[in-house]
């Protein structure tokens, strides 16, 4: 896998005819994503903002009428996985398999008539990193078998079915945030999406117009969804949303947040509100500086989310911290960490004229404290699922 931009459809193509000994019936890709702003509100109902990535997940497939799914991937070292789709199980250990198996098998619980594939894939989005390259590959698998077996779903139906596969076959209690993200973003904008319903509204990102870079700074401390730290603080938002008797966080209105901390009694969970309810509101003052062209003033609203995810719902890590504090210092704009946190990326706003010293010093600031050197490039806002 490389930290570059996009993996040649016709390098996948051409793999997938020495694995299988024939032509797929099509080359898919899906794309990674950063989220510019709005980070554990899609599990609230909120409002979120990612932008996708030029690096993606490429797949070449080809329908099979014989009910066995044949998934091999360029990045991986077990060779050709194969199962039987009649007996796709959830949360059966099948590795990295389980993305694109758990989509085939979320395709067919929603009724839809899937059977096998052969599938050949190799993705250029960092793994672990916090920039979705799961989603991506669920994202992948949804798009192509709805080709293949001429579904005529649109991409937020993807998103949703890629959803299901990973909170149900593959066992993470994740938002919808991600896999919308690789289906429906579009090249210079970001997505403006509201969880609740999935209308969405693609606002002009035009970072290199403005003279801006946005760049990823991955710590490379991989972070781990899986592993609980997630599930609880979804678990205390529930907690937060029944104990203010509104369903969920997304109900609770900013200009009533101080009433609102007042009648939680727990102090973790009243933390966690304040978060979400905060968050929430950053987006949208978020899109209404985009909208009014003040792309830098989004900076400090970033480093605001920042300590918030810090200070409040505790999803940060002194390697994120370091990147937020040394990008400021040395005169970002703004900065944040990006996704689920616990490792994974930062995302930095800078003038373009100063992403070097930015990257420079953020790069000392790490080998003064001992850690491995991050991985910068920049977040250039780009297309969807094609
Ligand atoms: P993220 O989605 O933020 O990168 P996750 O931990 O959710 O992090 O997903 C990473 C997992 O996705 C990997 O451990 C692997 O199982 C799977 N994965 C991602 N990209 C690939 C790939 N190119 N080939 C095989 N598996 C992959
Ligand atoms: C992960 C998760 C998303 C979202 C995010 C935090 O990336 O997959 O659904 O909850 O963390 O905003």
């Amino acid at each position: 896998m490389t930290g570059g931009g996009e993996t040649g459809g016709g390098a996948v193509a051409e793999g997938f005819r020495e694995l299988y000994g024939y032509a797929p019936q099509g080359v898919w890709a899906a794309p990674g994503r950063v989220n510019l702003i709005g980070e554990y509100t899609d599990v609230n109902d909120g409002f979120v903002m990612p932008l996708a990535l030029p690096h993606t997940a490429v797949a070449a497939v080809s329908r099979r009428d014989d009910g066995q799914l044949r998934v091999h991937s360029a990045d991986a070292d077990q060779g050709v996985i194969q199962l039987g789709v009649e007996a796709l199980e959830p949360l059966s250990d099948t590795g990295w398999a389980a993305y694109p198996a758990g989509v085939v098998w979320a395709l067919r619980e929603a009724g839809h008539r899937v059977g096998g594939a052969d599938i050949h894939l190799a993705s250029t989005v960092p793994t672990g990193a916090g920039l979705s390259s799961s989603a991506a590959l669920e994202v992948v698998t949804a798009l192509a078998l709805n080709d293949v077996y001429g579904l005529g779903l649109a991409p937020r139906e993807l998103a949703v079915l890629a959803q299901r596969a990973e909170n149900a076959f593959v066992g993470v209690p994740c938002g919808v945030m991600d896999q919308m993200a690789s289906a429906c973003c579009t090249e210079g904008h970001a997505l403006y999406l509201d969880t609740r319903d999935l209308t969405q509204r693609h606002v002009p990102f035009d970072l290199a117009a403005q003279g801006l870079q946005l760049l990823v700074v991955d710590t490379r401390v991989k972070h781990a969804l899986g592993d609980g730290a997630y599930a609880e603080r979804r678990a205390g938002c529930e907690a937060g949303a029944r104990a203010l008797g509104v369903r969920t966080l997304r109900e609770v209105e900013y200009a009533h947040l101080f009433d609102a901390l007042g009648r939680l009694a727990d102090e973790t969970v009243r933390s966690y509100v304040r978060h979400v309810v905060t968050d929430n509101h950053r987006v949208e003052r978020t899109v209404a500086l985009l909208d009014a062209g003040h792309v830098r003033a989004v900076g400090p609203v970033l480093t605001e989310g920042h300590t918030s995810l810090r200070d409040d719902l505790r999803v940060s890590c002194p390697e994120l911290d370091l990147v937020v504090s040394a990008a400021n210092a040395a005169g970002a704009l703004g900065a944040r960490m990006t996704g689920g946190g616990f490792g994974g990326s930062a995302i930095v706003l800078v003038e373009a004229a100063d992403a070097d010293t930015v990257t420079k010093a953020v790069g000392e600031a790490f080998a003064a404290a001992g850690y491995t050197a991050p991985r910068v490039f920049p977040a250039v806002p780009s297309a969807g699922a094609r």
